[in-house]
């Protein structure tokens, strides 16, 4: 399957280094600080802020756990297994902690409200948790830790966007940064965690956010990704009906602050996610059109083909209302990459209706898709009003067909673009040799190329002879192309 850093798959786990300290107030010391960040984008992109804030108490980030003095795992509740991995993850660094006494473990995020109590009191695996809105008062609860209590808070905010922290960038590229637009999600989706565990929707002032990309773009970055659960939902100084609130402030929506990102250079590209198929507007469609370096490339989860399944999901779209989106998008995007999210075995789902998973899928021809089993959470609507009943090996074997078929469609989407020359903006040295670079092209797939002599962050040609259902591999056709937009 095609690595798609844009929505890697939920479970993946990153460790970062801080390469870049933006804040010229931070301080950065001789502490030492192991960042672990589980799940999805939104949970790498608030390791960010959190580094930022301890580089302002003297913590610097190492990515050798034996050399940390504090230790953060960034969690993430959104399936049974996320968990799970955590939970393995804390008895190791239980006997860590057996050797070295003064290391504090904590863990932040999504898994920090629903099992403060088991982690830190009953199993006594930590020494602070954190929610997702509570980085802030992190110097607070080391200080607690300092005097040999256990530190706890996990109030969730109505307004908090950390809009003023300058995150510390974690990754080792220095190309491809994400950027927070909103937290949290109103939505309650019947079977999601994430309403829960991260609050109410709230939206960043977009002034901060255009700030950032173009510091970001400054440093030397070419690719943004905006981030929130819903991003079509993002408003600021407007209603939940679209009305300006406040008539002496600028009110902005998605498609504006998208065409204000994209404003800050043509090099600049942007990418965003997730979108909602309730939600996404044709206005949002044009921007994108209308914008080369806004990326023709959008996520837009459909979790299953049968509109009796998706209202038990409460998910506010049918079948039909998907389908017709994506007709719009063929419509005014025509060259746009699609991919979903799909989850198998819903509560109380047939044959019948996950055929029609099938059928749908094989009707838009996704070029990418994360497939999951259906996992009840606690809390959720689901877990409430319906039955867990479809049997553990049906849910595999549907997955099984769900995954097939797609694979099928990736390959046939990517065989159709060989002989294409494509740009690519050029990420760094591919995994699997040093002597290839790859990078992505405007549709997110991902290129791998024979290095020449490209730099890093420019833009390339890249004419594709061959691929995988994963990858484009290809030849580059002319050298770095300076000033034109991508
Ligand atoms: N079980 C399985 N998959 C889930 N997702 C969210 N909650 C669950 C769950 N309880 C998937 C959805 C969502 C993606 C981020 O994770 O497909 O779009
Ligand atoms: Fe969960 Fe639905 Fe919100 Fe996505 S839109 S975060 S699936 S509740």
């Amino acid at each position: 399957m095609q690595p798609n850093k844009l929505n890697e798959p939920l479970d993946e786990v990153r460790q970062g280094e801080a390469l870049m300290l933006q804040n010229e107030t931070q301080r950065v010391g001789d502490k030492k600080l192991f960042l672990e960040s589980y799940g999805c984008q939104m949970n790498f992109s608030d390791s960010e802020v959190v580094a930022s804030i301890l580089a302002g108490e003297g913590y610097c980030t190492t990515r050798n756990v034996e050399d940390a003095d504090l230790v953060l795992l960034n969690t993430c509740s959104i399936r049974d297994n996320a968990e799970q991995r955590v939970r393995k993850r804390l008895t190791e660094f239980k006997s860590l902690k057996k050797k070295k006494p003064e290391l504090v473990v904590g863990i932040l995020g999504c898994m920090a409200e629903r099992l403060k109590k088991n982690l830190l009191e009953e199993e006594q695996l930590v020494d602070l948790v954190a929610g997702p809105d509570a980085y802030r008062d992190l110097p607070n609860l080391l200080d607690e830790v300092g005097t040999g209590q256990r530190a706890v808070n996990v109030l969730l905010s109505r307004e908090e966007t950390y809009a003023d922290i300058t995150p510390v960038r974690l990754d080792q590229g220095g190309i491809s940064a994400f950027v927070t637009i909103m937290r949290g999600c109103d939505n309650m989706c019947s079977f999601c965690v994430v309403p829960f565990t991260r609050g109410r929707e709230r939206s960043r002032n977009p002034q901060t956010v255009v700030e950032e990309c173009r510091s970001l773009f400054n440093n030397g970055y070419r690719e943004v990704t905006l981030l929130g659960q819903n991003v079509d939902s993002y408003r600021w100084n407007l209603s939940s009906k679209g009305e300006i609130v406040d008539h002496n402030e600028p009110s902005v929506n998605f498609a504006q602050l998208l065409i204000m990102v994209a404003q800050v250079s043509p090099q600049l590209r942007v990418r965003f996610s997730t979108s909602h198929p309730k939600d996404m507007t044709d206005e949002v469609l044009e921007a994108i059109a209308q914008y080369a370096n806004i990326c023709k490339y959008i996520h837009l989860p459909i979790q299953s083909g049968n509109s009796s399944v998706l209202y038990r999901m409460n998910r506010g779209y049918t079948r039909d209302w998907y389908l017709n989106r994506i007709a719009a998008i063929r419509k005014i995007i025509p060259n746009c990459a699609i991919s979903t999210d799909i989850i198998a075995g819903f509560c109380g789902e047939t044959e019948d209706e996950h055929s029609e998973t099938l059928s749908l899928m094989s009707e838009v021809c996704f070029d990418y898709a994360y497939m999951f089993k259906y996992s009840e959470r606690p809390k959720t609507l689901a877990e409430r009003k319906f039955t867990d009943d479809v049997p553990d090996e049906t849910k595999s074997r549907r997955l099984t067909e769900i995954i097939e078929l797609q694979t099928k469609h990736s390959l046939f989407l990517n065989q159709r673009q060989v002989g294409q020359v494509q740009e690519v903006l050029v990420e760094g040295p591919s995994k699997r040799s040093a002597q290839q670079f790859c990078g992505r092209n405007s549709q997110n797939n991902m290129v791998v190329f024979d290095k020449k002599n490209v730099a890093k962050g420019s833009y390339v040609h890249v004419k594709i002879t061959d691929c995988t259902s994963a990858t484009l591999l290809g030849v580059l056709v002319n050298q770095e192309k300076e000033q034109q937009t991508p």
